[in-house]
């Protein structure tokens, strides 16, 4: 049975401040955050789902989890309690996969994506614990999170990260947003602001049973290696705020949208039927250095963007926020009626006296230093396939997670990578603790003669990568331009990097040390890629 579009109303998800405010004086504050399962309604004429949600208690637990509200400067603790009992999704265990001894736990573990903090509170994979903390990854240190929020205002989210389970505990509903705001910089722009007009929207695709519970191939592509992982999930209804296609009556006015994909595997290019169009302000954790327009935005899985959309300009009184990207993508299916949708806007008749604007200028970073640029590294994706010809795995530079750190830079440098991408997937690569800008996208020509020498010896250099990288060039959209914390690496592509391992605000030094265990990671976000085993150390070193 096909659900009806546009009849729920956009949730908004219950805010948790991250800071006191004592006598006007903000101060640091300790939250205590669990995972329950629980029941969820997605859509009003779907029966309550099974979910993993996040929530100060039971009762309040929601899907997506809460939003935090950090302040920059001020510390945020929160305590991440596992109260998983069982699983509602297959998994399996046949790749490298967080397994509780007993049985009797889901091993989890938080990240939050987008953060400059510790590595014993960035939330490894092998930091895993559960229920009680009664079970613990090797790399497990501590139970509460100290985040210090001391880099640029921005939008970053905080999700499961748990070894080979990432897809699966994602899928089930652990996912929320956190902001850090830095009112003294922020308040000036302008911009949009409060309940109202400022506006988190989180969105995933799902797919569910007709008994309401999320529902995901339990069969894997190739059973006979892996009996349960499938190299993408896609689902066919689109889920902004924990509702399947919902609706939102707005004012003729500005509204800023801070928009995250959290999706597995689905890529959004999103676009307005009636022609509005998107004003960015921000890409992933950072503010871009002015406001920049487009008719559509390309969003890969765990990528962020930050909007503004002014609905005084709306020729009509609806609209629907649309989404035409194939999936997988770039050269997957075309989007289905269900799937090419998004969520439905009602715009109000009546013009309004707006207060809000668009400054001209947004936050200026300082460029990234070129000149200081301390080492240049290549990565490569590859995707393996059994003899029925089905991925049964994907690599990092042809290396397993377990296999020791390759990538150690020096905290406080900047490093250029050259991304290589010889698979026929976008995957976004995501980098824990650094953040990037892409300097630009080259075509491998020859590509096959590349890509057979790439996989004997995995070395882009004596595989004379100059050779090959001098096919067709990509601009990067000007909407992308700023600081990166994750960037879709187009296949057959060289895409190159410059990470800063540092604030991009300030010169100063972490205010804690990133060589400790258990370090940091980068990977594809594609979760399911990442599982299995898209993902590879990152050590840094004094
Ligand atoms: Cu959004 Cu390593 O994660
Ligand atoms: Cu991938």
């Amino acid at each position: 049975s096909k659900l009806k579009m546009f009849v729920d109303e956009l949730p908004d998800m219950p805010k948790l401040r991250g800071y006191h405010v004592l006598n006007g004086v903000p101060k640091s504050k300790s939250l205590k955050i669990g995972m329950f399962n629980k029941k969820w309604k997605f859509h009003r004429d779907l029966p309550p789902t099974p979910v993993f949600a996040y929530g100060v208690s039971k009762h309040t637990a929601t899907v997506p989890g809460p939003t935090i509200e950090a302040l920059h400067g001020f510390d945020t603790y929160v305590t991440w309690q596992n109260h998983l009992a069982h699983h509602i999704l297959p998994w399996d265990p046949t790749i490298p996969t967080a397994i509780s001894k007993t049985k009797k736990g889901i091993p989890t573990v938080v990240h939050l994506h987008g953060g400059i903090e510790e590595p014993q509170s960035d939330g490894n994979a092998n930091s895993w614990f559960t229920v009680g903390f009664k079970e613990k990854g090797p790399t497990w240190t501590k139970k509460t999170y100290q985040y210090r929020n001391q880099q640029q205002p921005g939008n970053l989210w905080y999700h499961d990260h748990a070894m080979g389970l990432t897809r699966v505990n994602l899928l089930a509903g652990l996912i929320g947003a956190y902001i850090i705001r830095h009112p003294k910089i922020e308040a000036p722009l302008g911009l949009p602001y409060g309940d109202e007009f400022d506006r988190s929207l989180i969105i995933f695709d799902r797919s569910f049973r007709t008994d309401g519970s999320i529902y995901m191939n339990s069969t894997g592509n190739n059973p006979s290696i892996h009996p349960q992982w499938q190299p993408e999930y896609f689902g066919e209804a689109i889920i902004v705020n924990g509702k399947a296609w919902p609706r939102l009556t707005v004012r003729r006015r500005k509204y800023r949208f801070r928009i995250i994909n959290a999706s597995n595997a689905r890529f959004f290019r999103f676009f307005f039927t009636n022609g509005l169009r998107f004003i960015h302000v921000s890409s992933d954790s950072a503010y871009l250095d002015k406001p920049v327009t487009t008719n559509e935005i390309l969003l890969g899985p765990s990528e962020i963007t930050d909007v503004v959309v002014d609905f005084s300009k709306s020729k009509s009184n609806a609209t629907i926020l649309a989404n035409d990207a194939a999936y997988p993508y770039p050269t997957g299916d075309p989007v289905t009626e269900a799937n090419g949708k998004v969520m439905k806007f009602f715009i109000k008749p009546h013009q309004e006296f707006d207060t809000w604007r668009i400054p001209k200028r947004l936050i200026q970073y300082p460029a990234p230093d070129l000149s200081s640029v301390s080492h240049t590294r290549y990565i490569s994706m590859y995707e393996y396939t059994s003899n029925i010809d089905e991925p049964t795995h994907l690599y990092l530079n042809g290396k397993s997670y377990e296999a020791p750190a390759t990538e150690t830079p020096k905290e406080g440098s900047t490093e250029v990578w050259n991304v290589i991408n010889l698979t026929e997937d976008n995957h976004p690569l995501h980098i824990h603790l650094g953040l990037f800008k892409v300097l630009d996208q080259t075509e491998l020509v020859n590509l096959e003669e590349f890509k057979s020498c790439m996989m004997k010896i995995n070395d882009a250099i004596k595989c004379q990568l100059s050779k090959y990288a001098r096919g067709k060039r990509i601009e990067v959209p000007a909407y992308e331009k700023g600081w990166k914390n994750v960037f879709k690496m187009t296949p057959g592509y060289a895409t190159k990097i410059v990470v800063r391992f540092g604030y991009i605000h300030t010169n100063a030094s972490y205010p804690f040390d990133a060589t400790v265990e258990p370090g940091y990671v980068y990977h594809c976000h594609i979760l399911d890629h990442e599982d299995n085993a898209m993902m590879r150390p990152l050590k840094f070193i004094k």
